[in-house]
């Protein structure tokens, strides 16, 4: 596939078959984390892998914007002993490093066949309890992994036309 095509193609997933992810897929797609550029090089982040179906339906019940019964949750942190070291930004950089991150597994697991949901809505503190996450690492997004039941149609976006600012803020394409 093209990167365009990867890009475009990636949806949010809600509904998984009950199959589960070969370990070098998930593997690569942790690969693909591993990646992402990072501000300074100081790559902050943590990925608590969770392929325990008990664990998984645990999660399901302190996350409510997780849908579906996925084969896989990364839970994606930041570690701020490693953040702090940048400073004054380092709390931002360290946000933008694993979103990053986070998007490169999802764009790998998209072209393995694999779906993906970004999930913010989750009890942080009962995510910390249940995985044994210690004080200095922050859980900050679940990415859920599985196989769709289906693709779901692309939601809208704004077009370019509206996003874009050319030369100045404000000025659009012709
Ligand atoms: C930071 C972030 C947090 C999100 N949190 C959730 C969530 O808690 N639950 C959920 O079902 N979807 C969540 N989403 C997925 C968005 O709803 C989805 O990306 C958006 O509707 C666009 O759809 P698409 O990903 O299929 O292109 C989140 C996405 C992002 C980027």
């Amino acid at each position: 596939m093209e990167l365009m095509e990867i890009i475009k193609g990636r949806r949010s997933i809600r509904g998984f078959r009950e199959e589960n992810i070969p370990k070098e897929n998930l593997l690569k797609i942790l690969e693909a984390g591993i990646w992402a550029p990072s501000g300074s090089n100081i790559q902050p982040w943590e990925f608590v892998l969770i392929t325990d179906k008990k664990t998984i339906e645990k999660i399901k019940l302190i996350s409510p914007g997780l849908f579906g019964n996925p084969a896989a949750l990364i839970v994606v942190c930041i570690n701020k002993e490693r953040s702090k070291k940048a400073g004054k930004l380092g709390e931002t950089m360290a946000l933008m490093d694993v979103s990053m991150a986070a998007q490169n597994m999802m764009l790998m697991a998209y072209s393995l066949g694999i779906g993906s949901c970004p999930i913010a809505s989750f009890n942080k503190t009962g995510i910390r309890e249940l995985l044994d996450i210690p004080e200095y690492v922050e859980p900050v997004l679940i990415v859920s992994l599985g196989y769709p039941e289906f693709w779901p149609k692309p939601p809208k976006r704004r077009p370019l036309k509206e996003v874009v600012h050319v030369e100045e803020y404000g000025r659009h394409f012709e």
